[in-house]
């Protein structure tokens, strides 16, 4: 039996002309064809308070949902200061609380990331995936996507056309859906 595989893609950025944005809308054109991406945005989640944990504002209770029903997770996250992004810390922290409703609880999750740098938001990447280990959730290892010096790669109408950075999202897309797939037979 094939089902298709669904599945939330974010990106850590609230600019509206956002590199990682534009990574995310690549992927869109690459997905696989037994797969289908959502993209939500996270302008509007409120800084968390752990005093209004039990009542969550409508815009993270809409991000948990979509987590929820997604079988899968797709991130690009930008690199600040040599981490992620305040935004997308407290995205996540929303969507982990209450404590025992972390809705990212056991997804896999597949993370890229761009940055205007030379390193590619390599450690950003690498303290998402610490991250990842309280938040019980699955991260592929590879392959791991970095794009150094997005400025370069992308349109003036903000579309990625690097060719080789277009290869490897589809590259990690198909071992999401693979490793996703792996995960739901057990
Ligand atoms: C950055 N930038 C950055 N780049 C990098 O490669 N390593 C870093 O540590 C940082 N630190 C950093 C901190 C802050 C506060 C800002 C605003 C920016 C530059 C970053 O790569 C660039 O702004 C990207 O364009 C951010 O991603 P989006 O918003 O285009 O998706």
């Amino acid at each position: 039996m094939t089902s298709r595989i669904s599945i939330l893609g974010f990106a850590g950025s609230l600019r509206k002309d956002s590199y990682n944005k534009a990574i995310l809308r690549a992927a869109l054109e690459m997905i696989p064809a037994e797969a289908d991406l959502k993209i939500f945005d996270l302008e509007g989640i409120p800084l968390f308070s752990q005093d209004l944990e039990d009542r969550p504002a409508d815009k993270v209770k809409a991000f948990k949902a979509a987590i929820r029903a997604a079988d899968a997770l797709l991130i690009a996250t930008p690199e600040y200061n040599y981490s992620i992004p305040g935004v997308l810390k407290n995205a996540l922290d929303n969507a982990s609380r209450p404590y025992g409703d972390n809705a990212l609880d056991g997804k896999p999750l597949a993370i890229m990331g761009a940055s205007v740098g030379m390193l590619g938001t390599a450690r950003a990447q690498y303290h998402l995936r610490q991250c990842c280990v309280f938040l019980n959730m699955y991260p592929l290892n590879g392959p791991e996507v970095l794009v150094p010096f997005v400025q370069d790669k992308v349109d003036p109408s903000g579309r990625l056309t690097d060719v080789k950075t277009r290869e490897k999202i589809r590259e990690l897309l198909e071992a999401l859906v693979d490793s996703t797939k792996r995960l739901k037979a057990v």
